[in-house]
């Protein structure tokens, strides 16, 4: 009798990982995002103990309840919005994350939309092949150095962003729900709108939460000088994107720099597609090798470790598994 726990695999896990994670249970493929609820029939569902998954998997009531055994479910991302914790918290379901892994990669591509965005770096570019440049010199841009930049969440990743900056002589300031001890020297804190009308460069690092959602919206906007830039690494609903459209088109805000936004995959007939003051990313934050290597790693260790016994690393509601011990 096959005494392995069956775990769904909804993510890329490489197959030297892949091996190590067959040695130890039965894995059920389901394309990473689709729903196992529809991609597997009840007998499947009915003994699956275990999940690794992408953040394109909704972890919801009703998934929760087309897998009765599921004892863990591990996210192979940081961010947690696609799991109702509240339900899986109640079904005592624990939920695991990759904190940690991917600070430093998603911290550069916020200092690389900064750079994008002050220095019009985008643009120089579709300049000089389109031949622009043999008629005339590029527009002056501006300067980060001496700056100020705002962090409205001071965690990881912030914390990271905040040590970048100093290379560049910026001077930075954030709000969170509290003080960080550990921002001491880093960073200067201040109350949220200050935030707002201080800063040169303005970087979101929150989760998205109920509370988070839409919490950047016009009111928050037009507290922004004319000449401040917005930059989302975090997650594209945390912002309201038609108040931000709006103050992109008005200019009461000089830019925007996104590598989230609220539908993802962004269609070519987004609004902010159109917008020259706009530098896009595909929510590539953590997208390169080493880190997704780093992140499945650390996922599909939680993903183990929760289901040997064994307190995994990275757990979101941790009340779950010292229930259980
Ligand atoms: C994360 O880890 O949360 C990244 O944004 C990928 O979703």
């Amino acid at each position: 009798m096959n005494q392995k726990p069956k775990v769904i695999v909804s993510a890329p896990v490489p197959p030297d990982l892949r091996e190590q994670l067959a040695e130890r249970c039965e894995i059920v493929e389901v394309p990473t995002g689709q729903n196992p609820a529809e991609v597997l029939g009840a007998d499947a569902r009915a003994t699956i103990e275990g999940m690794v998954c992408t953040v394109r998997t909704k972890v919801d009531q009703a998934l929760l309840d087309a897998l009765p055994a599921l004892k863990v479910s591990s996210n192979f991302a940081v961010g947690f919005d696609n799991v109702d914790l509240a339900a899986a918290t109640q079904r005592k379901v624990l939920i695991c994350n990759t904190p940690g892994v991917l600070d430093g990669a998603v911290a550069d591509v916020t200092i690389g939309l900064m750079l994008c965005l002050s220095r019009n770096l985008v643009a120089g570019d579709a300049f000089v092949r389109s031949g622009a440049w043999t008629k005339g010199a590029f527009p002056l841009t501006r300067d980060i150095r001496g700056k100020t930049l705002g962090l409205l969440g001071m965690g990881r990743i912030g914390r990271v962003v905040a040590r970048a900056a100093q290379a560049f002589d910026m001077k930075v300031i954030y709000h969170n729900r509290r003080e960080d001890p550990q921002a001491e020297g880093l960073a200067t804190y201040v109350e949220r709108d200050e935030l707002f009308k201080s800063s040169d460069v303005l970087s979101m690092h929150i989760p998205l939460s109920a509370e988070t959602r839409h919490s950047i919206g016009k009111r928050e906007l037009s507290l922004m000088k004319p000449t401040a830039y917005l930059i989302n690494t975090a997650r594209g609903p945390v912002i309201d994107e038609a108040a931000l459209i709006d103050a992109l088109r008005a200019g009461t805000i000089a830019g925007a720099g996104l590598d989230v936004m609220e539908q993802e995959p962004l269609p070519a007939d987004s609004p902010l597609c159109a917008l020259p003051n706009v530098v896009l990313q595909a929510h590539v934050g953590s997208a390169t090798h080493e880190t997704r290597r780093a992140m499945i790693d650390l996922a599909v260790a939680n993903l183990m470790d929760a289901l040997s016994g064994k307190t995994p690393q990275a757990m979101v509601n941790p009340e779950v598994w010292q229930a259980r011990a």
